[in-house]
């Protein structure tokens, strides 16, 4: 049986995913002195990120979870339809961080930033340890990116193939 490592070439070791997440974080730091902040972890791709993100931060911190069902995740071009897991804490006047490991045509984000506008929060960005802007199809520029990628499929740190690779500490270009 193949396995998904045989297709997998290294793209960035956990070494450089440290580093990168730590210029976000200073970044992010730096916006939000002296301010409470709410992290959106966008469920499942985030997971790991949000948690290196958030202890890297020296600020007061929140977390939340969300997820959008119906996403497209290539080329498909099925609408993003609806919220499978609701955010739970209040954001009504908290500053708001979407943490996104990854912006591929925008779809899933304008979806959410759409939805969290409602909320009414004091502020709204969007972080994203990817962008891969070749792809995009909604005109959403991230606030905060760790690295611009070109238009290749990758996995690890989060990143799945078909749900899989996701525990990689690495994150991997695929062959195909
Ligand atoms: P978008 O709505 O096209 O921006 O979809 C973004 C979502 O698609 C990400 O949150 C990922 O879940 C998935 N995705 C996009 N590109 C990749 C990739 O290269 N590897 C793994 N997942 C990806
Ligand atoms: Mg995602």
């Amino acid at each position: 049986m193949s396995q998904l490592k045989d297709e997998m070439i290294p793209y960035l070791t956990k070494e450089e995913i440290k580093d990168l997440i730590k210029r976000l974080a200073k970044e992010i730091q730096a916006d939000y002195k002296g301010k409470e902040l709410t992290l959106i972890c966008c469920l499942k791709g985030s997971i790991l990120f949000v948690a290196d993100l958030a202890r890297q931060l020296d600020l007061n911190v929140r977390i939340d979870f969300v997820k959008v069902s119906g996403a497209s995740s290539g080329d498909n071009e099925e609408p993003v339809t609806n919220i499978q897991k609701d955010i739970a804490l209040n954001m009504a006047n908290k500053h708001v961080l979407i943490v996104e490991e990854i912006i591929d045509t925008a779809k899933t984000l304008a979806f959410l930033r759409n939805r969290l506008m409602m909320a009414g929060p004091a502020s709204l960005k969007i972080v994203t340890l990817l962008d891969k802007p070749a792809r995009r199809s909604v005109n959403i520029k991230p606030d905060y990116v760790g690295r611009t990628i070109e238009d290749r499929f990758v996995v690890g740190y989060g990143l799945d193939e078909d749900g899989l690779g996701r525990n990689y500490s690495d994150i991997y270009y695929l062959r195909h």
